[in-house]
């Protein structure tokens, strides 16, 4: 299938408020839309392996798809069926998810001798070419219905993942190395840096519309070590990936950073090449604004575990995060992180309808 002839875009609106243009209502579509919570998802899973379904396109394609066609005009966007430790993987690592404990490694990076095991050159198209295919494949089949994300991890946290093995509650093996061996942590940095740069043009050039990095793991770092370890390989990835898409007459998409728990860095994040930042739930709307001058979109923000609390707590909180966020636009509708495995698809619903209804009824005032 071609990268190119896709069909014409019916819902640009993400795409315009991205660019900071002021739209009729407030886009919105949630981290992790494509997942657990839906029984569409687990009925798929049931006979797919997770990583058998991301090497897939026609599978990928297929789980990318289901909330767009459960919940139809609600969505203003969907984001590809994949996963950031992917790109783990493209550099020779093995990592299985494991039901009831995520995602692990078997032989993680233990010492910085261990770097010598990872691919010296990594031909990223070869080894994540089963994403590209995904990405051109949902393209055709979203048939125009709303832009596709590709996405990435951000270094610090694939780093952290490749280091800690998994899942960890202080990450204290992988700051251990920031500290004991800074130089080889910026070396390893870089070799993930270059490998995210070359797989974010690859999704472009495959039919992504939009881009988002996914730093998890920066509200675990200090303010000093954010910006010595953190923040220069995330402005690295959004100057290179937008030079290299100008240079390829590609076009230059808008680029999200999600560094969650980063509130102390929003100032940072501003101006380094990203439209928009995505905010979790523990930063106050206003304080973002302030923080980053008016000068980005923002992303966010509900607490994914409201979606629990009944559909009354649900359009109250909704309502009054679109209010929040103003009424002169400036924001993406989304959840804090990403929408948690035991929700029920109906408060989801509720979640997009309020957000929908409440932003159109404040721009018309
Ligand atoms: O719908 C989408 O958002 C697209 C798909 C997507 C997945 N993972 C699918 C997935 C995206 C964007 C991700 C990103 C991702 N993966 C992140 C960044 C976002 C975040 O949550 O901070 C991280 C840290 C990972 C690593 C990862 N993958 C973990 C920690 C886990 C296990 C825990 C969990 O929440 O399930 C995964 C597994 C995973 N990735 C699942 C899905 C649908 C569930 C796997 C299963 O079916 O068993």
């Amino acid at each position: 299938m071609s990268a190119t002839n896709f069909p014409p875009l019916k819902n640009d609106l993400i795409l315009r408020a991205s660019r900071g243009e002021k739209v009729e209502r407030v886009p919105i579509w949630i981290m992790r839309q494509a997942g657990r919570y839906l029984p569409e998802f687990q009925e798929v899973r049931k006979h797919h392996g997770f990583f058998e379904i991301c090497r897939t396109p026609e599978l990928a394609c297929q789980l990318t798809l289901q909330p767009i066609d459960r919940y139809g005009s609600l969505l203003d966007a969907s984001i590809i069926f994949s996963d950031i430790l992917v790109i783990p993987q493209a550099l020779g690592m093995e990592v299985q998810m494991v039901e009831g404990r995520g995602p692990v490694f078997p032989e993680p990076l233990v010492h910085p001798k261990d770097v010598a095991r990872l691919r010296e050159h990594v031909n990223v198209d070869q080894e994540l070419g089963y994403v590209y295919k995904a990405i051109t494949l949902t393209r055709h089949k979203l048939d125009g219905r709303v832009p596709l994300f590709g996405f990435t991890g951000a270094p610090w946290t694939l780093m952290a993942y490749m280091i800690e093995g998994g899942g960890s509650k202080t990450l204290s093996k992988a700051k251990t190395w920031l500290w004991k061996f800074p130089e080889e942590t910026h070396e390893l940095l870089q070799r993930i840096t270059g490998v995210t740069v070359e797989f974010l043009v690859g999704q472009v050039r495959a039919g992504a519309q939009m881009l988002q990095i996914f730093d998890s793991w920066a509200g675990e770092l200090s303010p000093h070590d954010f910006r010595t370890y953190s923040l220069p390989y995330i402005k690295q990835i959004a100057t290179e990936v937008k030079e290299r898409l100008a240079r390829e007459n590609l076009e230059v998409v808008p680029m999200t950073i999600f560094a969650k728990g980063a509130w102390y860095a929003l100032a940072d994040l501003t101006n380094i090449g990203y439209e928009v930042v995505s905010l979790d739930w523990t930063i106050d709307p206003e304080y973002a604004r302030h923080a980053t001058k008016d000068q980005v979109v923002l992303q966010g923000n509900m607490d994914p575990s409201v979606l629990f609390a009944g559909h009354d707590a649900i359009r109250e909180t909704a309502t009054r995060m679109v209010q929040a966020f103003g009424r002169d636009g400036k924001h993406i509708a989304n959840l804090g992180h990403g929408i948690l495995p035991t929700v029920d698809p109906e408060a989801l619903r509720t979640y997009l309808e309020t957000v929908q209804r409440v932003s159109a009824e404040i721009r018309e005032d």
